[in-house]
């Protein structure tokens, strides 16, 4: 049995608490938080021991489930690292690119397995897209929530568009060439809402819009290539993919269209998702990668990496916007 212990029981750590306790082969240890409103909760609902140290609790797993405030974050992989741990780290990886950088460094040289929470990857429908070739020159994302203080601690990018941009650079296999971006702060000390333009160095460009101050809730992302639409729905888990007609469209709702350039046969399919538990799964392929040596599915490179954009952003809109 692997070892598990959880550090922040908030909103998130809760969501990670009922998963671990389906997952085989792991044994829930304790969770470590300093809110005594927020452990006495944990102790009566879930019979779970609390530590009164990460220090106390790290002694007896082997693997960090990391769901505190981002700006906590590096101060708990560093004992952990420190300690041998595996590590679970929820997104973003730190707060700061020096933290994460340190971060990836340490893990290196310590040989412990860093999965980073960009959940959207396990998302049934950006999943129900994954074995299609995908060459998107043109990406379109909105990700908007309503205002809630939770996550607030640092910049909309930060929370919410950085799961955006962890799927973009995922997809768009070409380095960045450039961003440009704006944004404003109406509720908090950082951006709460932000537009931001980025361009790869193989033409394709991205334009991203993040809110954490609207009235209706959105997470739609939007990719043209050459051949086909293809727009994934994270909130509602849906896909659609709108394409010229192909031999291997045979099941697709399809119709003609009158072109100067003759007619073209539009093919209309909605590949299955499959309802499965993003959470659960994300937590799944972190202990596979521990048990089995399998490659982590989200790394600490790739969090920094997606963190790294984050800051050229915020850097970008410190340096243009007005924050009112
Ligand atoms: N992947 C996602 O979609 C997603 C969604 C929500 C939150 N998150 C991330 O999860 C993390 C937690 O978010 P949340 O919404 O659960 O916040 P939250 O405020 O609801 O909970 C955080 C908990 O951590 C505790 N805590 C504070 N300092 C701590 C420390 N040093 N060690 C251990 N625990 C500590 C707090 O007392 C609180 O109980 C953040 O990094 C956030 O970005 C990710």
């Amino acid at each position: 049995m692997l070892k598990v212990g959880v550090f922040g029981v908030g909103h998130l750590g809760k969501f990670h608490l009922n998963n671990w306790k389906e997952i085989e082969g792991v044994e829930l240890v304790g969770f470590y938080d300093p809110s005594d409103a927020a452990a006495a909760d944990i102790i009566t609902k879930y019979q779970l021991q609390r530590f009164d140290t990460p220090e106390a609790l790290l002694d007896v797993i082997d693997a960090a489930d990391i769901v505190a405030p981002t700006n906590h974050h590096f101060e708990l992989c560093e004992k952990a690292i420190r300690k041998g741990k595996h590590i679970f780290v929820e997104k973003p990886l730190a707060n700061t690119i020096s933290e994460g950088r340190l971060i990836v460094k340490m893990a290196r040289e310590a040989r412990v397995k860093v999965q980073v929470g960009h959940v959207e990857r396990f998302n049934p429908a950006y999943l129900a897209i994954k074995n299609m070739p995908l060459n998107p020159m043109f990406i379109e994302v909105h990700r908007l929530a309503q205002f809630n203080p939770r996550g607030t601690e640092v910049s909309v990018i930060l929370d919410l568009m950085i799961h955006d941009i962890d799927i973009i650079l995922s997809l768009v296999k070409s380095d960045v060439r450039s961003i440009s971006a704006s944004g404003v702060a109406v509720m908090t000390e950082t951006p709460d809402i932000a537009n931001v333009r980025i361009e790869f160095n193989n033409g394709c460009v991205a334009n991203l819009t993040s809110s954490r101050i609207s009235m209706k809730k959105m997470r739609k992302m939007r990719l043209f290539q050459k051949d086909a639409y293809i727009g994934i729905d994270f909130l509602e888990k849906k896909t659609e993919i709108i394409k010229l007609k192909t031999s291997e469209d045979e099941n697709a709702f399809t119709f003609d269209l009158e072109t100067p350039y003759g007619t073209k046969t539009i093919a209309v399919s909605n590949p299955e998702t499959k309802p499965v538990n993003a959470i659960k799964e994300e937590l799944h392929a972190f202990i596979d990668a521990i048990v089995h040596e399998k490659p982590v599915a989200v790394s600490e490179i790739d969090g920094f990496v997606a963190m790294e954009v984050a800051h050229q952003i915020l850097d970008k809109i410190s340096n243009t916007s007005i924050m009112v």
